[in-house]
């Protein structure tokens, strides 16, 4: 069974989708880990860019003590990350399309085997389209950047909010204008918007869905 989260940056899917599929004994399965793990994996063997597209990449993510590795060429990347140099580069090499088409067989591969919980930004809309449960986490930019900013200060304590804010904004909309599965609301989502919920609240309101389904079916 596949349960899909998609939303904007900084709406809480990843913390989310762990502690569902904790409650569901189901695996989490974070996407953004596998385009960070090719991002790690370029970055590491100065892989150029323009040659991507003769450049051999296997790709293979498996779990081990709970946690989900990612494995490029034979190398592990799990500990890279996020790291920052990964973080600034993985948006611009999450667009190529060679990358996405790797990162969805992977994806595709590896839910179609087991019961998944997996996030991120075009799950329900592009890459399982037919997954049994999909939701779209939403939050307004403000909190999200609230929430960020408690993060970040404990690692840059000269940051701004105004400035988290404005990196958000952007990234969002990058996330919407990318030519290839842009950040959107899958059809039949449902809407969850966590502005003004807990993270246990927002876990809550995804288990009653799945329960009231499960009833209807
Ligand atoms: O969620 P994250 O920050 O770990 O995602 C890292 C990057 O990967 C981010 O730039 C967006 C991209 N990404 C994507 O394009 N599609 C996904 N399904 C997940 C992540």
């Amino acid at each position: 069974m596949i349960i899909s989260i998609d939303g904007p940056a900084g709406s809480g899917k990843s913390t989310v989708a762990n502690i569902l599929a904790e409650k569901l004994d189901f695996i989490h399965f974070n996407s953004g880990s596998l385009y960070r793990g090719i991002t790690a994996y370029i970055l590491k063997n100065n892989v150029d860019l323009k040659s991507i597209d003769s450049t051999e990449i296997k790709l293979e993510t498996k779990f081990e003590n709970n946690t989900q590795q990612v494995i490029v060429n034979n190398e592990y990347m799990t500990n890279f990350l996020r790291n920052n140099d990964v973080s600034i580069s993985t948006p611009q090499i999450s667009i190529i399309p060679k990358i996405r088409q790797i990162v969805d067989e992977c994806q595709r591969s590896f839910c179609s085997k087991n019961n998944v919980v997996i996030d991120g930004r075009d799950i329900g809309s592009y890459v399982f389209p037919d997954a049994e449960y999909k939701f779209y986490l939403d939050c307004a930019v403000e909190e999200r950047a609230r929430r960020r900013y408690l993060e970040e200060t404990k690692k840059n304590p000269n940051i701004s909010l105004k400035e988290i804010e404005n990196q958000l904004i952007k990234r969002d909309e990058t996330d919407k204008a990318k030519k290839i599965a842009p950040l959107c609301i899958p059809k039949n989502a449902i809407i969850i918007d966590s502005t003004s919920l807990s993270i246990n609240q927002v876990v809550e309101d995804m288990l009653k869905y799945i329960k009231e389904f499960k009833k209807q079916a």
